[in-house]
């Protein structure tokens, strides 16, 4: 199974909150598939943002693409439960945040989520190898958790070099999301390292023209 469709997944983390149903609506207008939506608990990482009242806040304001929701909480269940009644189109957590990942994940798919796991750039592919097969995502940070506007980590392309040969081998249609740091200069390379879904926060939302990124990108990858 060879990469997915390419997916543009803005970060709304960089919008401009105080018109955030407008921003959403924008950077879809502009291109992009997905939202992607972060959720910080202020103890899984040092940060707070936002949680399941605005996603449902969104989706009542009428967006209708997938909201792409990655919890970086700690514990996950109840968030997963919340966010699924909210609007989650996919949930993602990290592993190492759920006292039984196999569990969080089977919630998310009862629940009728898509369900993913997260990666940090200190922590092993070996991580996901009970789960791989039944995921609908795999996300890969290129940053620390925490924060938009910080700078993609190299190393992290040999990663997604590797990620993709399992996903490959494995035959099975699962997503390579990317997140944190990816920039105009480098969203070809991680592309060409394997990557089908690509998250950009500070990239597209500190530009005026959403338009003018986003085509940019698709030019760079397609
Ligand atoms: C960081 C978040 C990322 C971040 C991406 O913890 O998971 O999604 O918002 O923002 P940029 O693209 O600015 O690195
Ligand atoms: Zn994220």
């Amino acid at each position: 199974m060879a990469k997915q469709n390419n997916i543009i997944a803005p970060s709304i983390l960089s919008a401009d909150f105080a018109n955030l149903g407008k921003e959403v609506e924008n950077v879809l207008e502009a291109g992009a598939e997905w939202i992607h939506f972060d959720v910080m608990d202020n103890h899984f990482v040092p940060n707070l943002t936002i949680g399941p009242m605005v996603c449902k806040s969104l989706r009542d304001y009428g967006i209708e693409n997938h909201l792409d929701v990655h919890l970086m909480v700690e514990p996950v269940d109840d968030l997963i439960k919340m966010f699924a009644d909210a609007g989650a189109s996919s949930i993602t957590f990290h592993p190492e945040a759920s006292k039984d990942p196999e569990k969080s994940l089977s919630l998310i798919s009862d629940l009728g989520c898509k369900p993913g796991l997260v990666v940090n750039p200190d922590i092993s592919l070996d991580v996901l190898n009970p789960y791989i097969e039944d995921l609908y995502m795999v996300l890969l940070m290129s940053v620390f958790p925490g924060f938009g506007g910080q700078a993609f980590i190299p190393e992290v392309l040999d990663k997604i070099s590797e990620l993709r040969k399992t996903i490959d081998d494995l035959n099975k249609k699962i997503r390579l999301e990317i997140d944190g740091g990816v920039k105009v200069d480098n969203i070809s390379k991680i592309s060409e390292s394997g990557a089908d879904t690509f998250v950009a926060g500070s990239a597209i939302f500190n530009e005026e023209n959403y338009k003018d990124t986003i085509t940019k990108f698709k030019s760079l990858i397609d």
